[in-house]
């Protein structure tokens, strides 16, 4: 296996080394390579559990977020986990920081689809707290839900707070209530049909954010007000703001709405991005005063082609770019899906691509693909390796 070759040529390299004299200083250790699409062993030996996941640095450690996967159903039957690492390489297992409950009817009962958790630090209030997309048990993905759980530690546990719909009974910036009025107006025959040029029209101005401001039924589930979050990342500015973006609106539009100052809750403030675009699995990073967000499209646990997206301000406008990602099956994001980018710690304009490759027969085996992100004529490009090392950032 892979991870084993790349062990090995370690345990040469530092025999080589000792036998010819050149050893180097005990501080300067050769740093191992990133294989993506490999097995990832963690220091117990085990294939590391943490999809759709994150990467959050706190006090000199990088600590890894993930979905634990079961080997045969993508539902929760674990929770969150956690990884530990000073290097991004050597990942040491920290065990479950949010666990599913087996309380019936609870929202993050064992069984429900608990999604691509992120974790951020408020230094405010001092908490780590973890947003990811929940939907209830034997509900399909009818709820959309986001849910937030908050610890006093990085490993956690951390404590469910509570899961419900964004902004109940709010609208984006800049959209009026006579913007509302005029949305309410549409006759529901004219936009029935989905992919119609009336039906772009009317989800560009706002169709499913007026159906989804307030509770209604999809026919089947009683859905509460607030506007709909499936895939999902959290991002914290510059300046200190945290913002949660995320699939909105039946996959179609993304939303990027403003968190308050202690990261829990939603403060009402928020726009829309690439309406009808289709776009799931955000992952959001800033160089210098423009931030990227890039994408997949909206294909299941399938492989599809990445979209890229710029914009002077988290509010907008967002400018959609070429696909970033080059190489083989580079039109397929490398079989993988978008789920986070990693600011490397120390390093200026060093950020880390991290994808998973789904294996939806075998979720527990599903693959990572880490690549780091470079830059031509400032636009970002990901690049395919077989493997690399971070000494790629020096
Ligand atoms: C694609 C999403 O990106 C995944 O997180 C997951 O929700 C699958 N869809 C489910 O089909």
């Amino acid at each position: 296996m892979r991870a084993n070759l790349i062990i090995g040529a370690y345990a040469i390299a530092a025999l080589l080394a000792a036998c010819s004299g050149n050893e180097k200083p005990a501080t300067e250790v050769a740093a191992k390579e990133i294989a993506s699409g490999e097995i990832w062993p963690d220091d117990r030996g085990e294939h590391i559990n943490a999809h759709g996941g994150g990467v959050m640095a706190y006090e000199g450690t990088y600590y890894w977020y993930g979905e634990h996967k079961a080997d045969t159903t993508s539902s929760a039957y674990v929770g969150v986990t956690c990884y530990s690492s000073s290097n991004l390489t050597d990942w040491k297992y920290e065990g479950v920081a949010l666990s599913v409950v087996d309380e019936p009817g609870h929202d993050i009962e064992r069984g429900c689809v608990l999604e691509r958790p992120k974790v951020i630090y408020c230094p405010t209030t001092k908490k780590f707290v973890m947003w990811f997309h929940l939907e209830l048990k034997g509900q399909g993905y009818a709820q959309a839900r986001y849910g937030v759980a908050v610890s006093d530690t990085p490993t956690g546990p951390f404590t469910f707070l509570r899961s419900g719909r964004v902004n109940p009974g709010l609208y984006p910036l800049g959209m009026t209530e006579k913007d509302v009025a005029a949305v309410e107006a549409i006759p529901a025959k004219s936009v029935e049909k989905w992919w119609t040029p009336m039906w772009y029209d009317a989800i560009d101005r706002g169709l499913f954010v007026v159906r989804d401001a307030k509770a209604h039924s999809d026919g089947h589930h009683d859905l509460p007000a607030g506007q709909m979050a499936r895939d999902q990342t959290v991002y914290v500015d510059t300046d200190g703001r945290a913002y949660h973006i995320f699939a909105s609106e039946d996959n179609l539009t993304l939303h990027i709405a403003e968190l308050t100052p202690d990261f829990t809750a939603h403060t009402g403030r928020y726009v829309r991005v690439a309406p009808a675009g289709h776009n799931e699995a955000p992952a959001l990073f800033r160089r210098g005063n423009t931030y990227w967000m890039i994408t997949s499209g909206c294909t299941g646990w399938a492989p599809n082609e990445a979209r890229m997206f710029s914009a002077p301000s988290i509010w907008g406008p967002w400018t959609q770019h070429p696909n970033p990602c080059r190489g083989p099956k580079a039109e397929l994001t490398f079989m993988g899906q978008s789920t986070y980018i990693l600011p490397v710690e120390g390093k200026e304009d060093a950020f880390i691509f991290m994808a998973d490759i789904w294996r939806p027969r075998h979720p527990s085996d599903a693959r990572y693909i880490w690549l780091p992100i470079t830059f031509e004529n400032d636009v970002p490009v990901v690049e395919w390796r077989d493997s690399w090392t971070l000494d790629f950032f020096e």
